[in-house]
C-alpha cells in the first residue's frame, strides 16, 4: 500500500508548482472550474497511477490542479461510488494518497435527498455528523500504523472550527444554509418512502450514497474533513416525495451550484491555510 501511495503521490507533485494545502471532491452535476485562476493541469482517473475510473455519466472522473490567488488546490471532479462495484478501500484510494501530498483540509460535496421536514430542494446543508450504512468499510483488514490509527475517533469527524468559520461566512454573504447528519445508504435505488421515514427516525437529515467512506479515511489520514450536500429532493413525509431521476438530480444541484461555490470561495479567500 505504502509504495502504491509514494507513485501515484510522486505522480500527482509532479504537477503541483507547490504543496497543495487544500483538495475538494465534487458529486453529482457539481463543477468546480468556477474556483480556480488558473489551471495547471487535468489528469483523468485512467492516467493517475493505481486510480480507479468513475463509470457514472455525470462524475466526468478528472484530478483538475489549479491555483486561486496563489494557492495551489486539488479538485476531484467526479467520484467513485460503492454501487459501481468498487470495494470501500478502493473508493478511498484518492483520499488516500492526500496527506502525502501536504493537504490538511478536504472538502467533501454531494447531491442528497432531504428527510428534514424543514429543508427544502435547493437548500445547502453543512455536514455537521453522519451515519454510515455502508456494508463495507475502508478501514477493513489490517491497520498500517503508519497510515494511521486501528481505532479512529470519530467524535469531530467534520472539522468543528470549519463549521463556525462557514456560518459566519453564511451570515455576511447572505447566503442561507442549513446544518445537519447526512446518512449514507449504498444505492444504488434511491429509498422506498419507508425507508425515507426510517432514516428520519434514526437521525438523519440528508440521504445520499457516497462521502461518508471518504471521511473515515480522512480521519484515519489525520486531514480535517468537512462537507455539503445539495438537496436535491424531498423525502420526509412521504407526502412531498415525487418521482425522481438522474437528471432531476442534476438540474436542481446545477440551480445551487453558484451558491455553493460562492461559500467555497469565501472560506478560500478568508480563512484557508
Ligand atoms: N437518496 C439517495 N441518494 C440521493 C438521493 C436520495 O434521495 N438524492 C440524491 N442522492
Amino acid at each position: 500500500m505504502i509504495e502504491k501511495i509514494n507513485e501515484t503521490v510522486r505522480f500527482i507533485q509532479s504537477f503541483c508548482p507547490e504543496i497543495p494545502r487544500i483538495a475538494m471532491v465534487f458529486g453529482s452535476g457539481i463543477s468546480s472550474e468556477a474556483l480556480l485562476d488558473q489551471v495547471f493541469a487535468r489528469l483523468p482517473y485512467n492516467k493517475i497511477p493505481h486510480f480507479a475510473i468513475s463509470t457514472v455519466k455525470n462524475h466526468k472522473g478528472e484530478l483538475v490542479i489549479g491555483e486561486r490567488a496563489g494557492k495551489t488546490l486539488l479538485l476531484f471532479s467526479g467520484r467513485l461510488h460503492y454501487y459501481e462495484g468498487y470495494s470501500a478501500k478502493e473508493i478511498t484510494y484518492p483520499v488516500r494518497i492526500l496527506k502525502d501530498l501536504g493537504v490538511e483540509q478536504l472538502i467533501l460535496t454531494n447531491a442528497a435527498g432531504g428527510v428534514n421536514p424543514d429543508f427544502n430542494a435547493g437548500d445547502i446543508m453543512q455536514i455537521s455528523d453522519h451515519i454510515n450504512l455502508f456494508p463495507d468499510h475502508p478501514l477493513r483488514g489490517k491497520n498500517d500504523e503508519r497510515l494511521g490509527p486501528r481505532f479512529p475517533d470519530m467524535l469531530h469527524a467534520y472539522n468543528p472550527e470549519f463549521l463556525v468559520q462557514m456560518e459566519t461566512l453564511s451570515t455576511t454573504l447572505d447566503i442561507p444554509l442549513r446544518k445537519g447528519v447526512y446518512l449514507a445508504s449504498q444505492g444504488p435505488s434511491l429509498e422506498t418512502p419507508a425507508e425515507y421515514t426510517m432514516m428520519r427516525f434514526m437521525g438523519a437529515d440528508a440521504v445520499g450514497m457516497s462521502t461518508v467512506l471518504e471521511t473515515i479515511v480522512a480521519v484515519h489520514s489525520g486531514i480535517k474533513v468537512n462537507g455539503f450536500s445539495v438537496i436535491s429532493n424531498e423525502c420526509f413525509p412521504i407526502e412531498r416525495i415525487v418521482e425522481t431521476s438522474e437528471q432531476d438530480v442534476v438540474d436542481m444541484v446545477k440551480k445551487s451550484e453558484d451558491r455553493l461555490m460562492q461559500l467555497v470561495a469565501a472560506w478560500l479567500d478568508n480563512y484557508c491555510p
